[in-house]
């Protein structure tokens, strides 16, 4: 037996695991549900968030520091409140707050030699990670064969836009869908269909625009899109490498697409050679598949794909076609070894939850939710809108849709303990990534009733 192995099958950590665990569950479990913060610790939590405006070189935009415990979507913070936290750190915490398998994984983790895991060091998990991600991604024979582990979703576009690159050179250009997000890095701040995000940053990349899918007007969008596409490919013959999609546009709105229009521009590209690349970080594990590519039946298409969030590591798939012929592809950081447990810990337990199936959880929360909302806007006509998205990427339109209202809006649910984010602009819209794989519909009521006294007192 290797020493490692050794180590496990000692009697004192799976004890010590049993311990904590139960020490863990006795606090966590009194956070039933959500409450106001306590008087005497207003202060002290007042102080902290102040200092903490000056370390980061500005306030948060919630007045949010945990203290470090929760219960499933229930978080508590520094004050003594509880929020109903329906937004999860913009889609990170897939399992909620203080899961017991966090806790097992993570301490697992702990017990591994290094903190970090990189290009030059990989353990098992990292392994299991990556065959585990493209075995996910492939049932259809999506021709994906290679995956790399990052630390952020923007580190996993750049490295989807380097590949692209590498394989059609010379081409330099790239299509994306009005309303789109990237991420922060100067080259995705040209992808994100956000001006404000590129203020005084240097152009990196010639980006163009083609209009995304309304369900108001499938055909006339769906055409509009397929002709703004042809227009680009003749105006500038072979000068670009790759269509970058979101599959739901999280960042710009919870627009999703559907097959049809999806199908049409990925032929289209598939046929002038133009790769394409589906970014995943917001929608993985959010829709009736792992993939949203596979949920939309585009699995063909798949030339290039990112992954985030939820997985706690980041990662992008490619084929074997397309792997590089020099060395552009490394970091020192893969992950650390806890997010890469922590990771696999999420997919076991969204795969035994059934979240995923034509009718698997994801789709039967989603439709849940959607009553709930549907109801709330014949009740309150003019106050609220929608709801829009698909699975577990829900938002409505509150109001006018102004900014200043969506802002009001957010603020008078946080203030009422629930947590959501902004989405979309013109108009725009409260968004929710409710933890999939532990979200009930009890949950989805209280979310329901905060958002109505919220909509009765606006
Ligand atoms: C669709 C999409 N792509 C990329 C990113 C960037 O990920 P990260 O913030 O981990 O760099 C995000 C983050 O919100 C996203 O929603």
């Amino acid at each position: 037996m290797l020493h490692s192995q050794q180590l496990l099958a000692d009697p004192r950590i799976e004890q010590a695991k049993k311990l904590l665990q139960e020490a863990l569950a006795e606090q966590s479990l009194k956070i039933e549900s959500v409450r106001g913060p306590r008087p005497e610790l207003m202060e002290s939590y007042a102080n902290q968030l102040a200092r903490l405006a000056v370390a980061r070189g500005g306030a948060p935009y919630f007045p949010y520091i945990s203290s470090g415990i929760g219960n499933g979507p229930f978080v508590e913070l520094g004050d003594g409140s509880v929020k109903l936290d329906f937004i999860v750190g913009i889609g990170v915490h897939g399992l909620g707050h203080s899961h017991p398998a966090m806790l097992r994984s993570t301490v697992d983790a702990g017990l591994e030699d290094t903190v970090m895991q990189g290009n030059l060091q990989h353990d098992a998990y990292s392994l299991e990670m990556c065959e585990r991600l493209i075995r996910l991604a492939t049932p259809s024979g999506a021709p994906l064969h290679h995956c790399l582990l990052s630390t952020s979703g923007a580190m996993a576009n750049e490295n989807s836009l380097k590949i692209a690159f590498h394989n059609r050179f010379p081409a330099s250009r790239v299509i994306c869908m009005d309303n789109c997000f990237a991420g922060r890095s100067i080259a995705l701040a040209q992808l994100t269909d956000r001006p404000a995000y590129r203020t005084g940053l240097p152009k990196a990349l010639d980006v163009d625009f083609i209009p995304m899918f309304h369900p108001a007007d499938a055909a006339g969008t769906t055409r509009g899109a397929v002709d703004t596409l042809n227009k680009l490919l003749t105006r500038h013959p072979g000068e670009y490498a790759c269509l970058w999609l979101e599959l739901v546009a999280g960042e710009g709105g919870y627009y999703p697409g559907t097959h049809q229009y999806f199908e049409s521009l990925c032929q289209i590209c598939h046929d002038n050679n133009v790769l394409i690349i589906f970014d995943e970080v917001q929608t993985f594990s959010r829709l009736s598949q792992p993939f949203a590519f596979r949920h939309f039946g585009l699995d063909r298409f798949a030339d290039i794909v990112t992954l985030g969030k939820v997985t706690q590591v980041c990662a992008t798939l490619y084929g074997e076609k397309l792997k590089p012929k020099g060395p552009i592809l490394s970091q020192t950081f893969t992950g650390a070894t806890a997010s890469i447990r922590a990771g696999l810990a999420v997919l076991d337990e969204l795969e035994s939850k059934g979240c995923f199936g034509e009718n698997g959880w994801n789709i039967r929360r989603h439709q849940y939710f959607r009553s709930k909302l549907e109801s709330l806007t014949e009740k309150y006509p003019g106050k609220i809108c929608g709801p829009y998205g698909e699975g577990m990427m829900i938002a409505f339109t509150p109001g006018d849709g102004s900014a200043e209202t969506a802002k009001t809006m957010l603020q008078r649910l946080y203030d009422l303990g629930l947590m959501g984010f902004l989405a979309g602009s013109n108009p725009n819209r409260i968004r929710f990534l409710p933890p999939p794989g532990i979200t009930t519909e009890h949950h989805i009521d209280l979310a329901c009733s905060i958002i109505e006294q919220a909509i009765a007192e606006s």
